[in-house]
């Protein structure tokens, strides 16, 4: 079958298992982000969503529960074998089929980095139970090779927020919290991932002119955003009516438009975050921080002084007086 290629990148409107076997090679693919069908029976999505189903593309492929786990395993077994040692997978999943997933991951070789929670708005509304607003993300690696993670990507280490926080470890940790897009009187897949989640994704796990794919195209959330940040993209979407839709749209847009609206990182200038202390440098801290402080230093621009020498930050800095001993309360 012909991949139909925009700004030189190539999607398939097939099945993602024999499309990958067929057209994608052994270690080619850089990042895959992808979220399969959730393999809800008698397809009870639009029950979940508040929303005009006119707008809805007809044609989502849905998997029978009966078959999820054996579509799971071949599904990720092929992912396994695409990915270039190093490379990342981002997995989306509800609760239903989770097991389903978790047990096909734990028959490759890809190890776990991070079970990430996606917190959305729109949760499903319940009267008996608690409203479901999550969704699972399982990142994971291809082993072999170096993982890339792009740290200081979207914050720098020294950033921090107005509450003195840091914005960096804010941005890292294991919960999101990110809403859906709310796309009135738009033409949209049953439930296409936010840019926000995917620019994050991407950000962290590839750079520009990485190959990202994703196993399940529906609204090609996943390229679109691949390519608005000058990654190259493919990927698989079975339904003809989704696929003839969309590629439409992906036409109109141009290589890197999403990369005016990044925040600008103030990558930090510190040398050595989060090394270890040896014991010269310890010993270097102490003398010095007790000279400076004789000649009448204050405390605030002493370590400002001997975090830029020792290329670390203030924190650290503190952290390592106090063990010295030489906490300089009265400076
Ligand atoms: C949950 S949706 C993906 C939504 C997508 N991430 C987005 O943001 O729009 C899953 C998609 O997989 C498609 N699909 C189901 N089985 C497939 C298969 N075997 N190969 C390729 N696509 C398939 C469905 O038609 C559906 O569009």
């Amino acid at each position: 079958m012909e991949p139909v290629i925009i700004h030189n990148n190539r999607f398939y409107n097939s099945d993602s298992i024999s499309g990958a076997a067929e057209y994608l090679p052994d270690n080619s693919v850089d990042l895959i982000i992808t979220d399969p069908p959730y393999g809800i029976n008698g397809d009870k999505l639009h029950q979940h969503y508040n929303r005009n189903e006119k707008f809805v593309v007809e044609g989502y492929v849905e998997i029978p529960q009966k078959e999820y786990a054996e579509f799971s395993l071949k599904w990720i077994k092929e992912a396994e074998r695409v990915l270039k040692p190093g490379g990342s997978i981002y997995i989306v999943s509800g609760y239903t089929h989770l097991i389903d997933i978790l047990n096909a991951l734990q028959k490759t070789t890809l190890n776990e980095i991070n079970h990430i929670i996606w917190k959305y708005n729109f949760g499903v509304f319940t009267r008996r139970k608690y409203v479901s607003s999550h969704y699972h993300i399982l990142f994971y690696a291809k082993p072999g090779g170096k993982r890339t993670y792009n740290l200081e990507s979207r914050y720098g280490l020294a950033e921090q927020s107005d509450d003195k926080r840091s914005l960096n470890n804010s941005d890292r940790e294991d919960v999101w919290s990110i809403n859906r897009e709310y796309k009135p009187g738009k033409v949209k897949n049953k439930n296409e991932l936010p840019t926000r989640l995917l620019v994050k994704m991407i950000q962290y796990s590839s750079n520009e002119g990485d190959l990202v794919c994703d196993f399940f195209l529906g609204g090609f959330s996943t390229a679109k955003v691949a390519i608005g940040l000058n990654r190259r993209a493919t990927g698989f979407e079975i339904a003809k009516g989704i696929f003839d839709t969309k590629i439409e749209e992906l036409e109109t847009l141009q290589p890197g438009y999403l990369v005016p609206t990044l925040r600008e990182t103030v990558v930090s200038s510190l040398k050595n975050p989060h090394k270890s202390w040896t014991k010269k440098d310890l010993k270097y801290l102490d003398k010095e921080f007790t000279r400076l402080v004789a000649q009448g230093v204050t405390k605030k621009q002493i370590i400002a002084q001997l975090g830029e020498h020792l290329g670390r930050g203030r924190w650290s800095i503190e952290k390592a007086l106090k063990k010295n001993g030489s906490s300089g309360k009265n400076t």
